[in-house]
């Protein structure tokens, strides 16, 4: 594939050891559920740890639009949400990003009514939102679909429910959670997601006068309380991001430690990396150290399942691992529809994958060589990255706005450690 010119792009000259430190950024799937809490809150929130993403300043241009005063300063977001004027969000925001569905609980928790579009499907394949639907309706809000539009409205206020997922939804687990803090009664959730997220979310809510039980469980009991004030709050590491600069230390044979990083948020993986032949210790104050410099090994099979299991954002990464790994891995997708489309680029570089349905067979091999490549989404695009730290040669990547969706200066984090990546 030619070079496009003036088309922003990662290039990546393989080959190089990674070794050092690096520090973990605050996670992406906290930092968008917390910036949409503080909707619900009638005065001044402080979040801490923020990561410099462009998934998180989409998240405060819409609480900009909800007349929500939203203010960074360096890693710190401080927003005032005493005066809320809005309660639409404007379709342009909407289809930035998907995950804007979270700010429908928060919306609706403070003012009963909310207007949005339906959120735009994305590489993922369809991102269907009826469990969302199902519990709000069942709290008591009205909701009209319309020309691709999300109608609610909750005359008679948001009354606490018995919710029971059909699975164990994070973003439907999350505005269920939004809405109920400040409802009438009491909700429970069963079959709620248990990502660390969730607990970050309830973390920052009760700080701010929230009495919500059980969050990081199955179960999720939400008491609801009159009013909610801002609060104080540091975003957790994001556990994605450290799996992937795991990955990046185990493909190019090196070492890392990773600062600010919470092992018991990756439980699933530490034992994948360690089956492959890593040597990963945990340090007290929250440092992870994986030295890789050996013969690595597949680990046969790798299946996804919601938190504590596998998680899937870190499919894509451990494919382009396993793609350099002696022998065959079988990759088993349990979450999504159309999460293997980094495979087909990463097959440009050499690797060897079959893929059906929801499974994908890797077949190890000694070489990959640099190619032109494109991001598809954000995980898919963190694999090509991690790929191409292997990979002999050049390998240009563009499509890399995905990527800035959820690394913080993946470009600098790698070159800071020995890899020879530049972003043009
Ligand atoms: C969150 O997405 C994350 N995004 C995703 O991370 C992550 O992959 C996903 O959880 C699973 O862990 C954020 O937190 C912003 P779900 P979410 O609702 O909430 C189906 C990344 O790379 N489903 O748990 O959208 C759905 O189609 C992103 O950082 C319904 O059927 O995920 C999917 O198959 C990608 N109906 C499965 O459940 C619904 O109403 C899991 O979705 C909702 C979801």
């Amino acid at each position: 594939m030619a070079v496009k010119k003036g088309v922003p792009r990662i290039v990546v000259q393989g080959g190089n050891r990674l070794s050092g430190e690096l520090s973990i950024q605050g996670a992406k799937n906290s930092i968008l559920p917390l910036l949409s809490g503080t909707v619900l809150c009638q005065g001044e929130s402080v979040l801490h740890n923020c990561p410099n993403l462009t998934d998180a300043d989409a998240a405060c241009r819409i609480l900009t639009c909800l007349g929500c005063k939203c203010v960074r300063e360096g890693g710190s977001i401080t927003v005032n949400s005493r005066h809320l004027l809005n309660t639409d969000v404007p379709v342009e925001l909407m289809r930035e990003m998907r995950s804007s569905i979270v700010f429908l609980g928060a919306i609706l928790g403070r003012t009963r009514e909310c207007r949005l579009s339906f959120p735009g499907g994305c590489e993922l394949g369809p991102r269907p939102i009826d469990l969302h639907v199902m519990a709000l309706r069942k709290m008591g809000v009205n909701i009209e679909e319309e020309h691709g539009y999300l109608n609610c409205n909750a005359p008679k206020g948001i009354n606490g429910a018995y919710i029971s997922l059909s699975l164990p939804s994070v973003g439907a687990t999350e505005n269920i959670i939004l809405a109920a803090a400040t409802a009438k009664g009491t909700t429970e959730i069963h079959n709620a997601a248990r990502e660390p997220e969730i607990v970050d979310l309830a973390d920052f809510l009760n700080k701010c006068g929230a009495k919500i039980s059980g969050a990081g469980t199955g179960a999720v009991v939400i008491e609801g309380v009159q009013a909610l004030n801002g609060a104080e709050h540091e975003v957790i590491p994001d556990r994605i991001v450290t799996a992937t600069y795991l990955c990046s230390a185990a493909i190019t044979r090196g070492e890392l430690v990773l600062k600010n990083a919470d092992s018991s948020h990756i439980s699933a993986i530490i034992p994948v990396l360690e089956q492959m032949g890593c040597s990963i210790y945990v340090y007290g104050d929250n440092r992870i150290y994986i030295n890789a410099a050996r013969t690595l090994n597949a680990p046969h099979k790798i299946r996804t399942s919601a938190h504590p299991g596998f998680p899937t954002d870190a499919q894509p990464m451990f494919m382009a691992l396993a793609s350099t790994l002696k022998g065959t891995t079988v990759f088993v997708e349990t979450i999504f529809d159309n999460r293997f489309r980094h495979a087909q680029e990463l097959s440009r570089l050499g690797a060897k994958i079959s893929t059906h349905d929801r499974v994908a067979v890797v077949e190890g091999v000694q070489r990959l060589t640099g190619a032109e490549l494109e991001a598809t989404d954000l995980r898919g695009g963190a694999a090509l990255v991690t790929a191409a730290l292997f990979a002999e040669g050049t390998t240009g990547i563009t499509g890399i706005s995905h990527i800035d969706r959820g690394y913080d200066d993946i470009v600098g984090n790698l070159k800071k450690t020995g890899a020879n990546i530049t972003a043009t």
